[in-house]
């Protein structure tokens, strides 16, 4: 079997818009035909980190590379070998679909021959051939984003750099584009943003999260839910909460973090002890005097994990993060 080689290589890119830190060194890898999902709150640097790997914008430092090129060295070798769908991507409203797929083709290399079928294939991948002769100015929101993805993929490109694909597009076309993605795994190394979680679920092997400029997890996604699968959050009520109550519940052994809140604590469980634990938590509670009113379990998913990870100061998942 070929060994994986890295399609993208980014190392401690920055980038300041004047004044604003956008990034602050964000360094991943993507394997060859590997399908990454980026995943961010707005403003997380997403498509800044997109336009850096794509060669439209200069990073602060840093450098990044694609096929072993690097983006600043060697654009004209990098642009070949990338689609990319911008967030904003730029209007050639006076065209009709199939010329403007041509003429992105012809921009790209694909060779003359090669032009019709490429664009035939575009045009098929993302169901475009009822507007094919439209003005692409007058098409619906929906079909210009799906025409954006049309010319990322007309030339055939190794990498396809997506910003937020799906973004504009009614629930029927966004369970379209993700089945296309989904085709398109292995053909094609793929990195696409979103703020949206399901859809990192629904179309990535692997999940970078990024929050204000950092990468703050980079994980499987089956490995992002492993993690937090040992990881028990207890809700208790109590009639009087107090600092001993507080020292109780953090001196039981596999408990990670205990938050005061409205009428009692937000405990949460680390490791494997389960339900052993939850009832060290009750006798802690009942021990201390805390007048226990109730205990709720609440089962942390991934939305919990996103939440925590770019919400909270410390950007702290269990198991260390990159
Ligand atoms: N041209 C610009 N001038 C000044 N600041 C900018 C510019 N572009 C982006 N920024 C700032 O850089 C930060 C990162 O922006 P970026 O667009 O990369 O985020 P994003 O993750 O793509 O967000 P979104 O989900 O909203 O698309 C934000 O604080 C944004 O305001
Ligand atoms: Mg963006």
């Amino acid at each position: 079997m070929a060994t994986p080689v890295d399609m993208i290589e980014v190392s401690g890119l920055t980038k300041s818009y004047g004044p604003i830190h956008a990034l602050h060194g964000i360094s991943f890898r993507v394997k060859k035909g590997e399908v990454v999902g980026f995943l961010g709150p707005n403003g997380a640097g997403k498509s800044t980190t997109m336009k850096i790997i794509t060669g439209s914008m200069a990073p602060s430092g840093g450098t990044a590379k694609v096929a072993g090129f690097d983006v600043f060295e060697d654009p004209v070798e990098v642009k070949k070998r990338i689609g990319y769908l911008p967030e904003n991507p730029p209007v050639y409203g006076d065209m009709n679909v199939e010329s403007y797929l041509a003429f992105v083709a012809k921009l790209k290399g694909v060779s003359g021959e090669r032009v019709r079928s490429q664009v035939e294939k575009a045009i098929e991948k993302t169901d475009l051939g009822s507007v094919r002769r439209r003005l692409i100015q007058n098409l619906s929101k929906g079909y210009r984003q799906r025409v954006g993805i049309a010319q990322a993929l007309v030339s055939d490109p190794e990498v396809l750099i997506l910003d937020e694909p799906t973004s504009g597009l009614d629930p029927r076309q966004v369970a379209e584009v993700r089945s296309l993605i989904r085709e398109l795994r292995g053909e094609h190394t793929i990195i696409l943003s979103t703020h949206i979680l399901p859809e990192v679920q629904a179309m990535c092997e692997r999940i970078i999260i990024v929050n204000r400029g950092r990468i703050v997890a980079e994980d499987s996604l089956d490995g992002l839910t492993n993690r937090m699968a040992g990881s028990l959050e207890v809700k208790l009520k109590v009639a009087r909460p107090s600092a001993a109550v507080e020292t109780a519940l953090r001196a039981v052994a596999g408990v990670a973090t205990v938050l005061k809140t409205d009428g009692g604590y937000s405990v949460n469980i680390q490791g494997t002890g389960g339900e052993a634990a939850i009832e060290q938590v009750a006798e802690a509670a009942v021990g201390a005097r805390a007048g226990l009113l109730e205990l709720r379990k609440e089962a942390v998913d991934l939305e919990d994990i996103f939440l925590k990870l770019t919400t909270s100061e410390e950007n702290q998942v269990p198991g260390g993060v990159a």
